[in-house]
């Protein structure tokens, strides 16, 4: 099969190589590709960022957003069939540890997480634990289901608190923040206000459904959002990552507000405890997705309606990786789809 290799440790070492169709064991799935999508990770994988060091295991096939076709299933599998259109869950969690034990298999200390310490899906063929794999609507487009793992990211955010008739702040919106606009839209929010420096990000935000798009740069973010809502919103939900958009955040909120941390700031942001502690605002962080809880939220989201086409702005044949990565690397994409 064909497929991208991160092929030793340091910046660059990706090829597009041939290699054998995984094998798989009596408890995994072998699944065509049928849609894969580029990724902040696969750009710091490419240029091999702190992170990548601690966690990269190379050689190792990259990629971790998929959807697919099950082919084959091993003799122990239960619940997915061959014909199975699929996506998955990308942290393979131990489900023996005391956490996976009470149900918090999302945040298992032991997780293992395809695409970094083993093989992932910029592939023609990805062989997973059936446990980890989710049958999906087969109408809905393979190039949206590949969107889900991302996608839930922006789900878990939005679904931790009720938004249903609340006033709602949607702080950055790269491709996670936008989903997360769309997502809260759906689950009956009364007013989205979306954040965002990015004059084509803010026109994203906009598409997704957000009633109110503001500039922070050239704006006061503070005082519309309190124009909207006197106090602040009752939902705050921070997909920028950045610090000083994370700083912000905590002047968005009214007292007894929920603030939900999504993004991942490289730098540290500067935050005064008091200011949340004396208006007993909640602050909340959120790890990846709730299996599968999280997943079947997506899949009833597809079901009523949820459009991702905004987010989809290029696609491209799997040889052309380099491209995808160089245009996520660039800012000139939202999201680019790779066709194995
Ligand atoms: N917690 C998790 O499990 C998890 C999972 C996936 C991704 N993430 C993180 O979620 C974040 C969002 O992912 P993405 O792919 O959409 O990232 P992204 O970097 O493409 O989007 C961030 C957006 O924030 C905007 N921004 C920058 N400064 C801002 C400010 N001061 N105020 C408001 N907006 C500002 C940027 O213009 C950009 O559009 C990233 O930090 C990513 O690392 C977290
Ligand atoms: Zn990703
Ligand atoms: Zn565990």
């Amino acid at each position: 099969m064909k497929c991208v290799m991160k092929t030793a440790a340091g910046a660059g070492n990706l090829q597009f190589v041939q290699r054998e169709i995984p094998e798989y064991g009596e408890d995994d799935v072998l699944i065509k590709v049928l849609a894969t999508a580029v990724c902040g990770t696969d750009v710091h994988i490419q240029g091999w960022n702190d992170w990548a060091q601690r966690y990269v295991t190379p050689p190792i096939v990259i990629g971790h957003e998929f959807s697919g076709e099950v082919v084959k299933v091993g003799a122990k599998v239960k619940g997915v069939k061959v014909g199975d259109v699929v996506s998955a869950e990308t942290h393979i969690p131990c489900n023996s540890c005391e956490i996976c034990r009470i149900g918090e298999r999302h945040v298992c200390p032991h997780s293992g997480l395809i695409g970094v310490n083993r093989d992932g899906c910029f592939a023609e063929y990805i062989s997973l634990p059936y446990q980890n794999v989710v049958v999906c609507d087969p109408s809905v487009k393979p190039e949206y289901l590949c969107l889900m793992e991302p996608l839930g990211a922006a789900v878990h955010g939005v679904m931790q608190y009720p938004v249903s008739g609340r006033k709602v702040v949607v702080n950055g919106c790269g491709p996670i923040g936008a989903m997360a606009v769309a997502v809260a839209k759906l689950c009956g929010a009364a007013r989205v206000i979306a954040v965002e420096p990015n004059s084509t990000r803010a026109e994203l935000a906009k598409n997704m459904g957000a009633d109110v798009v503001i500039n922070p740069a050239k704006e006061n973010a503070e005082q519309v959002i309190k124009s909207i809502a006197t106090y602040g919103a009752d939902v705050v939900l921070e997909y920028s990552g950045n610090a000083k958009g994370i700083e912000s955040v905590f002047r968005f909120v009214r007292p007894e507000g929920k603030i939900v941390f999504v993004g991942l700031p490289s730098e540290r942001p500067n935050v005064n405890f008091s200011e949340f502690i004396y208006r007993g605002i909640t602050l909340k962080g959120i790890a990846g997705r709730r299996i599968f809880n999280t997943w079947e939220d997506m899949n009833g989201m597809f079901a009523a309606g949820l459009d991702l086409e905004p987010i989809v702005t290029h696609t491209l044949p799997l040889e052309d990786y380099e491209k995808g990565l160089d245009m996520m690397l660039k800012g000139e994409c939202v999201k680019t789809i790779l066709k194995p």
